[in-house]
């Protein structure tokens, strides 16, 4: 496996993804019962923004790069912001860290809370372990996240959120996810499950969100950011999550927040943009222009 996500951190999608994961989580825990979380497909937990890959791909920029100067009233967006700001040694300066979704789940999450963190790389398990340190109740598993969804589901608890963050580096991981997914419903049927997917030229996303449609499953929203065209050739064109038994109303709930950070992302970039890369070869890529970047909160399957 060469996938690493450092080259990616902070990027728009991973602003998406961890901005919907902190909502979902504050919502579960609106209730004083504690809570499950299971992270799939973990990473290393902590990712320096001026390290080689960040600084190589450029991604953040714009990314969380366009962000972290706004003080939304949404509250949503803030939280988020927040939770990345927190991790700053540096305040006020360009930021140099990007926390990834273990340490924000875990920062969230309260210490009656359980929480099971799985990355399959040795390297970066070990990495997660140093970057989320000691706690009782968190555990890190080097090991295959969708085996630890057999070995966890259904939790003890009853309630919570599996995230599950695939690579998508092999041409049979849309349909692993999707399987892995519908899997992990049939052991826990009213779980919240996020999986995300990445939104390209190619069909697949929009295969994975048929199949999931004609697979009888309810209770399904669809919840994605789109910064550039979903024809354009070039890389990444959006974010996608499919939230299972998603929190009531968050449908209308975190649409706002979507369009506020969609709207920060086709602001003029803030920070430098990366030198000696080009454009095609990363996702670095502003909003494209005459493209307004737009959320789209739907239902695949309603109740
Ligand atoms: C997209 S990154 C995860 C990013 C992380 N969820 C976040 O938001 O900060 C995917 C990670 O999954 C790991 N991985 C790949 N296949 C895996 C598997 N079958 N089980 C667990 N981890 C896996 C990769 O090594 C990589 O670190």
């Amino acid at each position: 496996m060469n996938y690493r996500h450092a080259f990616h951190a902070g990027n728009f999608a991973d602003v998406h993804k961890h901005l919907v994961l902190l909502s979902l989580l504050e919502r579960l825990q609106r209730k004083p019962k504690p809570l499950f979380y299971l992270d799939t497909h973990a990473g290393r937990g902590m990712y320096d923004l001026r390290g080689e890959a960040a600084s190589r791909s450029g991604e953040w920029r714009h990314g969380i790069g366009r962000l972290m100067d706004l003080h939304p009233a949404n509250e949503d967006l803030c939280r988020y912001l927040d939770a990345v700001r927190a991790v700053q040694t540096v305040p006020r300066e360009p930021p140099a860290r990007y926390p990834g979704s273990p340490l924000l789940a875990a920062g969230q999450l309260r210490a009656e809370d359980r929480i099971v963190l799985v990355e399959k790389q040795i390297q970066e398990a070990q990495a997660l372990e140093e970057a989320v340190g000691r706690r009782r109740g968190l555990a890190v598993v080097c090991g295959d996240g969708y085996a630890a969804m057999k070995t966890y589901l259904p939790p003890r608890e009853n309630r919570g959120l599996v995230m599950i963050d695939p690579p998508y580096e092999s041409d049979g991981e849309f349909a692993g996810a999707q399987q892995a997914l519908q899997a992990g419903l049939r052991r826990w049927p009213n779980g919240m499950f996020a999986l995300w997917y990445p939104i390209k030229a190619t069909p697949e996303a929009a295969r994975l969100r048929a199949g999931l449609q004609g697979s009888g499953l309810r209770k399904l929203l669809r919840v994605e950011l789109h910064l550039h065209p979903t024809d354009s050739p070039l890389r990444l064109n959006g974010s996608g999550l499919i939230i299972a038994n998603p929190p009531w109303q968050f449908d209308t709930q975190i649409l706002p927040a979507l369009q506020d950070a969609a709207a920060a992302l086709t602001l003029e970039a803030a920070v430098e943009p990366p030198r000696g890369i080009g454009t095609a070869a990363t996702d670095a890529r502003p909003a494209s222009p005459g493209h307004h970047p737009s959320a789209v909160v739907e239902w695949l399957a309603g109740e």
